[in-house]
């Protein structure tokens, strides 16, 4: 029998560079079409490679959301629930660093620094990848999954100010009217934007053992309840003692975005990623700013684009 060497990261690199692609947003660069989503390239090659070389664990648990919904206090507080009995909010690593960093990223660590989840080792791992786009491991084998969605408008909103204050170089970022466009039809970081959100609401519906699926929305109004939730979802339920003692509430208040916003390191850190600045991740953290950049006009093609594509589904914001 013939031996297929496995994929290198520079064949993926090959791959990567044959696609069509454009700097449409002027944020992070060329952004490529490949499987039916939008990514940059840098992070694509990544995550080619880990389709082909991931192993998933029975024990690993997948962290995920499109991109600004909510990513960094999903981390902060997945990672404060697993880590809760060897770290208390005095000795943390999500006081030395930003919660991206404390949870390897599949697109990345995975592929250049050959980072792999191991039993009893911390079993989360992140990802922005579409639930199709998923190594094969992951949805063969027992893992699970925990997403985050949030309303298109505050996300586009969102996305808008992350991609401005990243712009490099000399070019002028892109204008409100310019990326909403782009937004609409379905070019964006890891879009189309609801072809990202079904993707994963169908298959938390299929298996909802599997995938638990949150809105960003949902989790602002009442945390507790969804830390909760999390926990034992996770296989990391919170003790009746823990419960007295004021855990969840704990954790609940160390990942407010007021306390994580105003820690040193999101002040004046910056990401190992990809060397940004943490404090671009922390803007506001509200539902509902859309309202104080959207056009009655923008808001409503939006609504009528998120009812289009999810309400057949029976999902709505
Ligand atoms: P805004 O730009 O609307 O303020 P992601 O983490 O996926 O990149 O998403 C970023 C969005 O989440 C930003 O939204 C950011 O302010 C918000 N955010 C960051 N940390 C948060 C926290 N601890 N609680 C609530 N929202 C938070």
């Amino acid at each position: 029998e013939e031996e297929v060497s496995p994929i290198t990261l520079e064949t993926c690199r090959d791959i990567v560079s044959t696609l069509p692609r454009e700097n449409n947003w002027r944020a992070f660069g060329d952004l490529c079409f490949y499987q039916d989503f939008f990514c940059y390239s840098y992070l694509l090659e990544g995550a080619i490679f880990a389709q082909n070389h991931y192993q998933a664990q029975p024990s690993d648990i997948l962290i995920c959301g499109v991109p600004k919904s909510g990513n960094t206090w999903l981390k902060a507080l997945t990672f404060s629930i697993v880590t809760r009995t060897q770290f208390d909010n005095t000795t943390t690593p999500l006081l030395t660093k930003n919660p991206h960093n404390c949870i390897p990223f599949m697109e990345i660590d995975f592929s250049r620094k050959g980072i792999k989840t191991t039993p009893g080792s911390l079993p989360l791992i992140s990802t922005h990848l579409p639930y199709t786009s998923l190594p094969i491991s992951i949805i063969d084998s027992a893992c699970k999954i925990v997403y985050m969605c949030r309303e298109p408008k505050d996300s586009f909103v969102s996305l808008w100010h992350y991609a401005r204050k990243l712009k490099g170089g000399l070019q002028e970022p892109m204008s409100l009217g310019e990326t909403f466009e782009l937004f609409c039809k379905g070019v964006s970081d890891y879009g189309p934007y609801w072809d990202h959100i079904l993707g994963y609401w169908k298959a938390s519906l299929e298996k909802p053992e599997k995938i638990l699926f949150l809105k960003y929305e949902d989790v602002i109004k009442d945390t507790p309840f969804y830390v909760e939730r999390m926990a034992e979802f996770m296989g990391y339920p919170f003790s009746p003692e823990e419960e007295k003692e004021g855990k969840i509430q704990d954790i609940v208040e160390f990942c407010s975005f007021e306390n994580l916003s105003n820690l040193e390191v999101i002040k004046t850190g910056s990401s190992a990623h990809i060397g940004i600045e943490n404090k671009i991740f922390f803007r506001k953290g509200k539902v509902g700013d859309w309202k104080n950049y959207l056009t009655t006009e923008m808001a409503e093609r939006l609504d009528k684009i998120t009812k289009q594509k999810l309400s057949g589904y029976g999902l709505s914001f």
